[in-house]
């Protein structure tokens, strides 16, 4: 059932071409500039006219909501927050009727997400979900949602969720700017032809498996890691960590690099890889001088560039190659070489990956 892999996780990493073109199918025409999502499409009215959106999550679908603020904020101009399930379900947040909640749930099982979703429900928000199992408890709850069509993920540490709720925030920020006339037909036609390449995009960044596996050799002992990264690198940043910590169980932390010297840089040393998003991007000048801060401090750099990258190259002790791509879609393949990273990691220390120690796949106790 792992189809020739030796785990779940692994084979789950691989499978992301096809799991996002899964998400993508029947939901975007490239040529005429259009995204269509059949689940919240009685809210296209509605989506005219909303003051803000809060999105809700715990672990890996947080960070996915993370991504998704960039992208709804750029494309459709609604403010976005971000919340974990836990925190504000248990605040008294202000929440009014013109309100949408997103709730996003790989099993749609997860206790602080469906209490969340039932309080804001009950203060007359609209809530949509972004799951990926159907007929979960969470679809159940909402108004209306988007599958993320991901098929089961066996492995406990979410991979190809991940990307696929990423896909489904992607579209829904697309479709939201659609409504609202804040993008253009011929930019929509632009960023969904980028969008449908995509796939193809994520197959050639796992082609780098067997440098990264030997970029894992290298840093397997290691007691702590940084992972840094700029804009939507950002809670790549906080992914690949999370990744890390939970299935090879070194210590990672995840931060925006420009934090770096707000804290975490008195941790740098020559025992101490840091893990930079360092594609070129808008970002791209101010994430090379971060780099250079750690290399003055001996740290062992570890970067995720741009194919054809020369700048980078010269300082980071190892560069793992991604293909170019839009700013927007940045996350989907970035995260790409942190899966198989952690992966390859955990496997060399003898860990259980597919069922780290502590861990469930559905959370239904808070
Ligand atoms: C991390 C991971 C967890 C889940 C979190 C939410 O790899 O799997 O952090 O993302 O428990 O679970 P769902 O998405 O099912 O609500």
């Amino acid at each position: 059932e792992k189809g020739g892999f030796d785990h779940f996780m692994l084979k789950e990493i691989y499978e992301q071409p096809r799991s996002i073109k899964d998400c993508m199918r029947g939901r975007i025409y490239p040529e005429e500039g259009k995204v269509q999502l059949g689940g919240i499409k009685e809210f296209a009215e509605k989506l005219k006219n909303i003051d803000r959106i809060i999105i809700v999550a715990c672990g890996t679908s947080w960070h996915a909501g993370l991504v998704g603020e960039y992208l709804i904020e750029e494309y459709a101009r609604i403010p976005v927050e971000v919340e974990y399930a836990s925190e504000f379900r248990y605040r008294n947040p202000i929440i009014t009727e013109k309100d949408v909640v997103i709730a996003i749930s790989q099993s749609g099982e997860t206790a602080d997400t469906m209490a969340a979703i039932e309080m804001a429900k009950e203060r007359g928000a609209t809530i949509f979900g972004i799951c990926n199992v159907a007929g979960a408890s969470i679809p159940r709850l909402t108004h209306a949602g988007v599958y993320t069509h991901a098929g089961p993920e066996i492995g406990v540490a979410s991979t190809k969720a991940f990307t696929a709720q990423v896909t489904v925030l992607t579209l829904m920020a697309f479709y939201m700017a659609q409504q609202k006339g804040t993008i253009t037909t011929s930019k929509l036609i632009e960023l969904l032809t980028e969008l449908d390449n995509i796939p193809d995009k994520i197959q050639i960044a796992l082609e780098s498996n067997d440098l990264i596996k030997e970029v894992a050799e290298k840093i397997k002992d290691s007691t702590n890691c940084l992972f840094l990264g700029r804009g939507s690198g950002f809670p790549v940043a906080l992914e690949g960590a999370l990744k890390l910590k939970e299935i090879s169980y070194i210590h990672a932390e995840g931060y925006p690099a420009a934090e770096m010297k707000h804290g975490p840089i008195a941790l740098i040393d020559e025992e101490m890889p840091v893990v930079f998003i360092a594609t070129q991007n808008s970002s791209y000048e101010k994430v090379i001088s971060n780099i250079q801060e750690v290399k003055a401090r001996k740290g062992k750099v570890i970067a995720i560039v741009t194919q054809g990258d020369t700048e980078v190259k010269k300082m980071a002790d190892y560069c793992i190659e991604i293909p170019d791509a839009n700013e927007a879609f940045l996350p989907l393949i970035a995260t790409i070489p942190l899966q198989l990273l952690s992966y390859h990691i955990a496997v060399m220390r003898g860990c259980n990956v597919d069922q780290p120690r502590n861990l469930a796949k559905s959370v239904t106790v808070e």
